[in-house]
């Protein structure tokens, strides 16, 4: 298949990228660069040996994409594209819905024009809410607590609605736990602009020297050691639940979600740990109070994903924290060019 990937520079959407070009499928990304380098496809190419051309554009434009479409068509897309800051989502709510909302509803304006029925969306497990029953399932009930969440549900909402208006299409909606990690080659990785707001980055930072030391955000929360509980999936394995998603929405019609999680959750120590052991480094940390809207656990049932998409993540705590250190220690100033 030749796909489509808005935001396809990005974390997720580079790693991506490598997984379908190795799995033998064509990707084009579209990107508008507001959160990523060209230098992540360029890697991409060089680590596959295959194209993996950048359209700079914006996912918002209807003009963009339709010439996206017209040059390249594609028989599948895989919409990554969107803003994820939580906290600057609070700040800037109408940029989020503006940004995360334009840019689904103009895909599925411009897809049915050139035959593409078939789209995989980037979620969040952030649209579970404040659900307390854990491993979340994706029949449990769904709010969120933050303008990006419910961007998230609301393009879930959307998406839900276009396919029920038009038996021809076939979406799936994967909810993502807590992506982290690199290439193993260490070649692309997550490239945080600023201070990094969640825990790997972070942690990756400190232990190059340059953040001081980690600050954990409670120790008083209703968990093994009092912090806070999450699902970390390796962002290869991400990779890989995506070109199953796609192979699964093309012999499919209708709408299909998916967890995409590993099922065991790791505290903030366990990472601190796990860091610690895997590279044979230390992370100097201290407690602070807990961070407002976070949750205590959060982890998933990954057994729908197992059974339906023949996908399940195969690498471990070790290997998150090794491949994440390698990419930072190997580029520590990122891509350099954001
Ligand atoms: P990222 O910021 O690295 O990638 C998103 C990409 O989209 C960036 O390259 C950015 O430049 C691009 N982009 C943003 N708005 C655009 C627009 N209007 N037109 C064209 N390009 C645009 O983030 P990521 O971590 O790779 O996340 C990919 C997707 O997965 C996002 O939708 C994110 O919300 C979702 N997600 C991420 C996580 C996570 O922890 N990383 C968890 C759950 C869901
Ligand atoms: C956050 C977002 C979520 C988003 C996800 C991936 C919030 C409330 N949620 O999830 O919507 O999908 O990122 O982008 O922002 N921690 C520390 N110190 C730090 C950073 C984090 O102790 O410096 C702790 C947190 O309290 C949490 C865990 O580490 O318990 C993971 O945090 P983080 O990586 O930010 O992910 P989430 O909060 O799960």
């Amino acid at each position: 298949m030749r796909v489509l990937l808005t935001g396809g520079a990005g974390y997720i959407g580079s790693h991506t990228a490598l997984c379908l070009l190795n799995a033998g499928h064509e990707v084009v990304a579209l990107d508008n660069l507001y959160n990523a380098s060209p230098e992540a496809l360029r890697r991409v190419e060089a680590l596959t040996g295959k194209k993996a051309p950048l359209v700079v554009g914006d996912c918002t434009d209807e003009a963009a994409v339709t010439a996206v479409f017209e040059q390249y068509r594609p028989d599948a897309v895989i919409h990554f594209a969107g803003l994820k800051a939580v906290g600057e989502s609070v700040a800037k709510p109408l940029d989020y819905y503006q940004n995360n909302l334009d840019a689904t509803m103009t895909l599925c304006r411009v897809m049915p024009r050139f035959g593409c029925r078939v789209l995989v969306f980037s979620s969040s497990a952030t649209v579970y809410g404040t659900n307390q029953e854990m491993p979340l399932r994706e029949d449990f009930p769904t709010g969120c607590t933050n303008p990006y969440g419910w961007t998230k549900w609301i393009s879930e909402r959307i998406l839900t609605d276009v396919a029920a208006a038009d038996s021809t299409r076939s979406f799936v909606l994967l909810r993502y736990f807590n992506p982290i990690g690199a290439h193993e080659s260490g070649r692309i990785g997550e490239d945080p602009a600023g201070i990094p707001n969640n825990l790997m980055p972070y942690i990756c930072q400190v232990a190059s020297g340059k953040l001081d030391h980690l600050r954990v955000f409670g120790n008083d929360y209703p968990t093994r050691d009092g912090t806070g509980e999450r699902d970390y999936i390796h962002v290869m394995d991400l990779a890989e639940g995506h070109l199953a998603a796609i192979e699964y929405a093309a012999e499919h019609t209708g709408v299909e979600i998916f967890n995409l999680g590993t099922g065991t959750p790791y505290s903030v120590l366990d990472i601190v740990h796990s860091f610690e052991k895997a590279n044979n480094l230390t992370i100097p940390y201290e407690i602070t109070p807990r961070r407002p809207g976070d949750i205590a656990v959060c982890y998933a049932d990954p057994a729908k994903a197992r059974e339906k998409l023949h996908w399940q993540a195969k690498r471990d705590m070790t290997a998150m924290c090794r491949d994440a250190w390698n990419w930072q220690k190997q580029n520590p100033q990122g891509f350099g060019d954001k």
